[in-house]
Parts: C-alpha cells; sequence; structure tokens
C-alpha cells in the first residue's frame, strides 16, 4: 500500500501500529536473518530513540518513523559513509518533495532554518572485520504542527515550514527511491560521488566549531570529511583531529 517504486527496497514491510521502536524491531528480524531492503515503519513509538542515548519524540500519526536494514559487504569502519548517504537521501526527498533545501549538520541532521526536522541513527551488526547487518533508524517530523516545550526550539516539521500538510506514504516512497539509488551507486562507485553530493547539503565545513565527543570537547575549524566519512577538525594550535562521532555545535560569527 505504499505503491512503491522501488526494485528492493520496502517490499518487506513490517507496518506497524505502536512499537516500542522500530530500530529495535527491526533489530531483532535483521538478527534472525531479514534480507536486505526490508523495512520496519510505525505510526507511533513509545520508546523512540535518538543518538547519544537520547530519546526520539514519536507522536502517532504526525511522521516517518522507519528502519531499513541494509546488508554491504564492507568494514564495520566504512559503515559512517551510510549514514552520510542516508542524510543525502533524506534532503534529497525533503527537496524533492517541498522544494526546500534542507542543509546537513554533519553527521547526520537534517536542518531547515537552523531547526532539525529529520535525524538518521545508523547501527551495525557486525563481526571483527565485515559488517552483518546495517540498521538505519529514520526520524522525519511532518504533519507536526507543534512540539513540545523542551525540543520545540530545536525542533520544526514539514508542516510547520511551508504551511502545508503532507501524504507520509508519498514521502516514504520518495524517500526509498533515493536511498535504493544512492545505495546503488555507492555499491558500484564507492563513496566519493556521494560525498560530493554530501558536501553539497553541507553546512558544517569551513565553519568554527565544537565538537562534543564521549572524550571532551573539540573547538576548531572544519575543514571537511574524510573519505571514510569522519569529520576533519582544525585547532587553533594547527592539529587536525578525525572525529567519528560527536555533536556538532556551529559557532556563528
Ligand atoms: C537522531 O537524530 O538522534 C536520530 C533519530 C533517529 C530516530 C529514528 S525514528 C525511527 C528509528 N527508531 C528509533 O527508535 N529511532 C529511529
Amino acid at each position: 500500500q505504499l505503491g512503491l517504486k522501488t526494485k528492493r527496497f520496502g517490499w518487506n514491510v513490517y507496518d506497524q501500529e505502536s512499537v516500542p521502536s522500530t530500530q529495535q524491531l527491526a533489530h531483532q528480524l535483521a538478527h534472525e536473518g531479514a534480507e536486505e531492503g526490508t523495512i520496519v515503519i510505525a505510526e507511533e513509538q513509545t520508546a523512540g530513540r535518538g543518538r547519544l542515548n537520547r530519546s526520539w519524540h514519536s507522536p502517532k500519526g504526525t511522521g516517518i518513523w522507519m528502519s531499513l536494514i541494509l546488508r554491504p559487504s564492507i568494514p564495520p569502519q566504512q559503515a559512517p559513509q551510510l549514514t552520510l548517504l542516508v542524510a543525502v537521501a533524506v534532503a534529497e526527498a525533503i527537496q524533492e518533495v517541498t522544494n526546500i533545501v534542507p542543509d546537513i549538520k554533519w553527521p547526520n541532521d537534517i536542518l531547515v532554518n537552523g531547526k532539525k526536522v529529520a535525524g538518521i541513527l545508523t547501527e551495525l551488526q557486525a563481526d571483527p572485520d565485515q559488517v552483518r547487518a546495517v540498521i538505519v533508524g529514520i526520524g522525519m517530523n511532518v504533519n507536526q504542527k507543534q512540539f513540545p516545550n523542551d525540543i520545540a526550539p530545536i525542533a520544526t516539521s514539514l508542516a510547520l515550514e511551508t504551511g502545508r500538510t503532507f501524504h507520509r506514504p508519498k514521502i516514504v516512497q520518495t524517500l526509498l527511491q533515493k536511498l535504493e539509488q544512492l545505495y546503488g551507486q555507492y555499491l558500484q562507485h564507492g563513496f566519493l560521488p556521494i560525498k560530493l553530493l554530501w558536501e553539497g547539503y553541507a553546512v558544517t565545513i569551513g565553519q568554527q566549531i565544537v565538537a562534543r565527543t564521549l572524550n571532551g570537547a573539540i573547538r576548531g575549524v572544519a575543514l571537511g570529511i574524510t573519505d571514510s566519512g569522519t569529520l576533519k577538525v582544525q585547532t587553533e594550535d594547527g592539529a587536525i583531529h578525525y572525529i567519528y562521532s560527536a555533536d556538532i555545535e556551529i559557532k556563528k560569527e
């Protein structure tokens, strides 16, 4: 009933009314051998998860709460590339549906007018040198007219930004098309073409930033992303740091 135009992605659909987290169910399915392209999608999540152990607000019937299973033959170190790939797919889908060109804040925040409209959570099931499955969680705020006070200053939805309401299955269809196309390109030609597309949407590069990692904060200039998808930051003393995972704050001049 999604009206899919994709060849593989989304043909195995677990369409749920309410789940704790689509990510959790997708992990379980992947563990049981679910094939690449399987998606789990829900009207509502009661325990949606974001990056860095945060929760993800997922009220009923308003957004897209979805997890996709991928099975690329890559080493675990290359997995950050997939986060950037998915960010490009989400940005392209939003652009196609709304005509708004969103920004991507490394690694995975999709912003419109400086507020977050979508987020991506990439998790792995892997052996030391080989990925078994990548569980890609995508949360997109679509038809919300308001947000709880604690996130209202930083969150937005497509409806709030455009004054329109959207048919969510159409967005899912567009998103899966973009994902399948970019993923195919990635498997065939590697990360470079994806990196170029990503840079076209990126707001982080060239900016003064603070990167908060598990090992503390790094202040400096974001120089770019590397071929493995890590962020390259130069601190004031001239040293170059490569950041695998962090929260980025962009310092306004
Ligand atoms: C982030 O920006 O921190 C990532 C948010 C990811 C949210 C999505 S919604 C579908 C999937 N299921 C979850 O519990 N989380 C992801």
